[in-house]
């Protein structure tokens, strides 16, 4: 809960989320339940425990208790429940459409039937059409900490699914870990798969990550990016070249890339000229679904409601989808435009 009052312009703006990651998205009760169908032993003896463990000091923080909550996921239905408990909940914050990044890495490592994982997640996102008219896009993330080789091999095993994934993304500890790492990767997702590329940069790693992300991995988006500030280069060449930056101010609360929302830099980055869009990364761990990270950057920051749309906007013009679901899309928005816009 984070008490963060949500204005009925904001609950009822469409919107596009483009960095949320399915794993990060189990909630506490959920967590507990599969824990105990599937036989997993947590260190939490309910969901209120599993609530009080959601207090990070960093990036790695987190990611200890994120793969620790993945390993409740054993089955192909536990997949399909997870991914249609997420669209449901964004169909609610009027959520119209969702990129979702999975890990597949860490369900391969776990010895997880691959197609059980792909098939389940595609099925529930097919779904999501039918009940809620969302529509959806998978991306494929790595675990940076990993070597090139298991990354290689995890593309190797959805590349049956080739045909629907939409992109190659790249999470996990950034420092350390430079996008470089992954050139080849990045190389066949694009050349081979076709793939839309992302990789999550600049979020404890500096702006010379983003460099990286952008220029040896020759991404089309970054994934946080809000330490680019520091780079005025940088910063104009993101601004010129209209890159989307998917931002998750909650997020960064929580995991100490800034103090507190009055600190966050969102609003330097979008009057710069950036095209920032706004994203609630891992919801139950953070506090906040995607209209509480609008409201909590509203409250803080003193965006006007014409700031807000034009965010929410940016989530349709930065989206993997065809020209003709864009134009529906920004039409929707587009009758939500504030008199003063
Ligand atoms: N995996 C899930 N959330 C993440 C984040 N915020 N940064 C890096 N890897 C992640
Ligand atoms: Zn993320």
């Amino acid at each position: 809960m984070t008490g963060i009052e949500i204005s009925p312009f904001i609950a009822k703006l469409p919107k596009a989320e483009l960095h949320m990651h399915l794993e990060g998205s189990l909630e506490p009760e959920t967590l507990i339940k599969l824990a105990e169908h599937n036989g997993i032993r947590l260190p939490y003896a309910d969901a209120n425990a599993v609530r009080q463990a959601y207090r990070f000091d960093s990036l790695q923080s987190f990611l200890d208790l994120f793969y620790l909550g993945l390993t409740v996921l054993q089955k192909g239905s536990d997949f399909y429940e997870m991914t249609s408990a997420y669209f449901a909940r964004a169909a609610r914050e009027n959520v119209r459409h969702a990129e979702v990044f999975i890990s597949p890495q860490a369900h391969l490592r776990r010895g997880i039937p691959i197609a059980e994982v792909m098939d389940n997640i595609l099925a529930a996102i097919d779904d999501a059409k039918s009940r809620h008219g969302m529509t959806g896009g998978l991306i494929v993330g790595i675990q940076r900490q990993f070597d090139e080789s298991d990354a290689l091999d995890m593309i190797k095993a959805v590349r049956p699914w080739r045909d629907r994934i939409v992109g190659l993304g790249m999470g996990g500890p950034e420092l350390g870990n430079p996008p470089s790492k992954f050139t080849r990767a990045y190389d066949i997702a694009r050349c081979d798969c076709g793939w839309h590329t992302m990789a999550h940069a600049g979020e404890e790693g500096g702006a010379d990550y983003v460099r990286d992300a952008l220029h040896t991995l020759k991404c089309e988006r970054i994934d946080h990016g809000v330490r680019a500030e520091s780079d005025p280069d940088l910063m104009r060449e993101l601004a010129e070249r209209g890159i989307p930056l998917t931002v998750c101010p909650m997020s960064n609360c929580m995991l100490n890339v800034f103090p507190d929302m009055a600190s966050h830099n969102i609003r330097r980055l979008h009057e710069a000229g950036l095209c920032i869009t706004v994203n609630s990364d891992d919801p139950p761990y953070f506090g906040a679904y995607i209209n509480a990270n609008f409201a909590a950057i509203q409250a803080a920051l003193g965006f006007s409601d014409t700031d807000i749309w034009q965010m929410a906007r940016n989530g349709f013009t930065s989206a993997f989808i065809s020209d003709a679901q864009r134009q529906r899309y920004l039409d929707e928005i587009d009758a939500h435009r504030p008199a003063t816009a």
